[in-house]
């Protein structure tokens, strides 16, 4: 195993009816004036708004509110956030939503304690220096922003979408009540699977050696992805089943699974210009490329990782040639997203292929190639695009 420094340090409050027992006092030992961010409708709807606000109002809490944070958020919304702290003087930032509120809630956190333009800080122009500090409300498992210090911004004139991550972004506190995510339509509750399961894939396919633990401990969260994410779209109010997704969503990005070993991280790269172009789910662009990304890099160096997938995650017979077990793992989790109802095609998602030359340029950044793994050049990840069109 490589030598490593692990911390995390946000406080995480699971189960239900905590928000409303802790949120006003876990926000005082903060501030008494926050920002409160959120998306759209959902969160009136499914109670959440109301738990927040009354909890923050039983405390004493003053709120100001940023509303209506859009899917794949926007750097004019992060710098409207940054306006109203400034103006109004707030000292901390309460997020409550999915990765898309609590993203845009980080930048906010940081634009908030500097004169930068906050585009200067997802563009990697400039270092986020500190941040206000971040309490998050969490209503949709998928990215683990809910415990990470990463965030993805769009710039809706660019359509370019970058993440940046910092240690000053980790939430303080991220409070995960189930119930919260009864409300999540099928779609929206498959793409965040997939999700949560690219992640732990994006750590797994990388150096077989010294990451046994890291590799169990893999395998475990995409079993019980695979085994619950069909029980929530079946019973959307199964609490249990809700729990473990949830509970995963911040296992599988909070840093355990990447310590210690190094790992390719490829598929997202080359997925965020799909959604920052043409606003496509996150979750539902890495299913798409996923699979057409693991068939195109797939060989007989590194067929070894692709038959443990096979056989520890999806029990492919193990007595199978390597090849022929790597590809059947594949298949497995080809019919796997296929049975969530989402599809494999591009295409369907209305992404346009003239685009797959800007979208890999933008992939690459300032790099030739992408990842340790497979070493993308810009034409194989124009050939991928192509394949999972
Ligand atoms: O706006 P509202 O009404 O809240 O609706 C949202 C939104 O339309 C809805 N939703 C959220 N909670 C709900 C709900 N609907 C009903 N009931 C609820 N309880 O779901 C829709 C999608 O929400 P969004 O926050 O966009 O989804 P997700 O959590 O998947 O976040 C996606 C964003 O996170 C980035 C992605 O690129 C994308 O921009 N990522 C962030 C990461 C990170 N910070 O670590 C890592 C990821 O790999 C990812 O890149
Ligand atoms: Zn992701």
């Amino acid at each position: 195993m490589e030598k490593f420094i692990f911390q995390n340090s946000t406080k995480i409050i699971f189960g239900k009816g905590l928000v409303e027992k802790s949120l006003g006092s876990e926000v005082r030992k903060f501030s008494d004036s926050v920002l409160l961010v959120y998306g759209g409708r959902s969160c009136k709807l499914n109670g959440s708004y109301k738990d927040v606000t009354s909890s923050l109002i039983e405390h004493s809490v003053h709120f100001e509110e940023l509303q209506g944070v859009e899917a794949n958020p926007h750097i004019s919304t992060v710098r409207k956030g940054v306006a109203i702290c400034k103006d109004k003087g707030l000292k901390a930032i309460v997020a409550l939503g999915g990765g898309s509120v609590i993203d845009c809630a980080k930048i906010i956190a940081a634009g908030a304690l500097s004169n930068t333009d906050p585009w200067e800080f997802v563009s990697h122009k400039e270092p986020i220096e500190s941040a206000l500090p971040l309490i998050t409300v969490l209503t949709l498992a998928a990215t683990g922003s809910e415990m990470n210090s990463g965030a993805v911004i769009t710039n809706e004139e660019t359509g370019e979408k970058y993440g940046v991550g910092r240690d000053s972004l980790l939430p303080k506190v991220s409070f995960e009540n189930p119930e919260y995510t009864f409300s999540v339509s099928k779609y929206q509750t498959a793409c965040g699977a997939f999700d949560i399961l690219s992640h732990i894939m994006e750590q797994y396919f990388g150096d077989v050696k010294g990451s046994y633990v890291q590799d169990r401990m893999a395998e475990g969260l995409m079993e019980t992805v695979i085994h619950f994410a069909p029980i929530c779209l079946e019973k959307p109010d199964n609490y249990e089943a809700r729990s473990q997704i949830m509970w995963a969503s911040s296992l599988a990005l909070n840093d355990l699974l990447s310590a210690g070993h190094s790992y390719p991280w490829e598929v997202h790269p080359i997925e965020h210009p799909l959604s920052g172009f043409f606003n496509i789910t996150h979750g539902h662009g890495l299913a798409c490329l996923t699979p057409s990304y693991y068939r195109y890099v797939l060989n007989a160096k590194n067929a070894k990782r692709f038959k443990e997938f096979a056989t520890n995650v999806f029990h492919i017979d193990s007595s199978l040639p390597e090849m022929e077990a790597s590809l059947k793992g594949i298949v497995a989790l080809e019919d796997f997203i296929k049975s969530m109802g989402l599809t494999l095609h591009l295409k369907e998602l209305g992404v346009d292929k003239d685009s797959f030359r800007k979208c890999a340029e933008q992939a690459l950044g300032e790099n030739k190639y992408l990842g340790e793994f497979a070493r993308l050049s810009e034409d194989d990840i124009v050939n991928i695009y192509n394949k999972a069109y």
